[in-house]
């Protein structure tokens, strides 16, 4: 049996969890030698990426598998070849997961009908950025004794972030409340509706100074130049002025606040170097987390988190450490018998299964990015 990971809305908050606590076990050490031995992963990227993809290829092979990437430039996509037809032709070559990043919303869920091997979002348009949302989430819960109760801000560019989607479920399934800062025209439309709904924990500034007042972390979103038909600010610079984190504005965060950024930076327009390179940055450990995290997902898209290996006891690796702990007792309470539910395809709500992609976007609520 295979899951889809199509988005952090799908899953509830014991599978979020799940799949931080088996991420971190591998962020603390455990090795995946083997686990993955006889599986095929095929990544499939219509946009460019240098940490997703690298990280997911890494994660494959440290466990053992066989790892191919579909280079779309040299595929037979320029030849006229369909995104169906794509995805299925790589299933038939034998793929047992697929990784995709595409500019349409809604692309990996079209893929997950018609397949039966695992399928993957890593990043589809302005919908969502699974594995980025669980990253962020992994790097703040090593910092923080709870996500529950922190105040998140997402500063920048959130109509056009999937990054900011995922994030916005993550952040608040597990009890945090996220304030979203931007110019109004980089915000989502302010009333809640089927086709945008957000959860009662978040709140909207256009002020900077106030969306920071008392944030625990801090979330810096890169300008998504390429979904942007037309000027939604006069100019970089007059946003920077307005919206940059930097040192300066950062103070207005507590003084112990986290900065994320998912990368990769504009330096100079939504953060600057003193920011990105300060203190309080986790900006390095969320990059080198996306290998523990794509790896737990690649186990549980595959339905193998449960029968690996039974961990090297958590105490040994804290004992080398010096710091058995909270982990430990963390991971001893998951049963190791518990099933986890499948993840709906989300069939029910596209217009079937050769539905276009305009269709699958409409039954997702969600815009095509440009
Ligand atoms: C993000 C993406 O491509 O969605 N990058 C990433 O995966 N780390 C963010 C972005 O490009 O802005």
């Amino acid at each position: 049996m295979s899951r889809h990971l199509l988005g952090l809305r799908d899953l509830s908050v014991t599978q979020i969890q799940h799949l931080l606590d088996l991420a971190q076990s591998y962020a603390d050490g455990e090795r995946p030698a083997g686990i993955l031995a006889g599986r095929t992963l095929m990544t499939l990227f219509y946009e460019p990426s240098t940490r997703t993809e690298i990280s997911f290829e890494l994660a494959a092979k440290r466990a053992g598998a066989e790892v191919v990437r579909c280079d779309v430039d040299r595929s037979s996509v320029k030849k006229g070849e369909s995104f169906v037809d794509t995805v299925q032709t790589l299933e038939a070559l034998g793929a047992d997961a697929i990784v995709i990043r595409h500019p349409m919303a809604g692309a990996p869920t079209l893929a997950s009908q018609l397949v039966r091997c695992a399928v993957i979002n890593a990043g589809d348009g302005m919908h969502e950025h699974p594995t980025q949302g669980l990253l962020d989430l992994l790097t703040v819960s090593q910092r923080r004794e709870r996500i529950a109760g922190l105040k998140v801000a997402l500063v920048g560019d959130v109509l056009h972030s999937r990054v900011a989607r995922s994030a916005l479920w993550g952040f608040t399934k597990l009890g945090a409340s996220l304030t979203l800062v931007g110019p109004p025209t980089l915000l989502p439309p302010l009333l809640p509706s089927s086709l945008f709904p957000l959860p009662s924990q978040v709140t909207m500034t256009s002020s900077l100074e106030e969306g920071l007042q008392d944030a625990d972390v801090v979330m810096a979103l890169r300008m998504q130049l390429e979904r942007q038909q037309h000027g939604y600010v006069p100019s970089l610079a007059e946003y920077a002025r307005y919206y940059a984190v930097t040192a300066r504005t950062l103070a207005y965060a507590r003084p112990d606040a986290l900065l994320l950024h998912p990368g990769p930076m504009n330096l100079g327009v939504e953060i600057t170097a003193d920011a990105a390179y300060g203190a309080r940055s986790v900006i390095q450990t969320q990059v080198a987390n996306g290998v523990a995290v794509r790896l737990a997902v690649l186990l549980w898209a595959l339905d193998i988190d449960e029968q690996r290996e039974p961990p090297r006891s958590l105490r040994e690796l804290g004992a080398e450490r010096g710091n058995a702990g909270a982990r430990e007792r963390e991971v001893a309470e998951i049963p190791a018998t518990r099933p986890l539910p499948v993840i709906a395809s989300g069939a029910s709500r596209s217009g079937g299964p050769r539905g276009d992609l305009m269709n699958n976007e409409i039954a997702t609520g969600l815009r095509p990015s440009q």
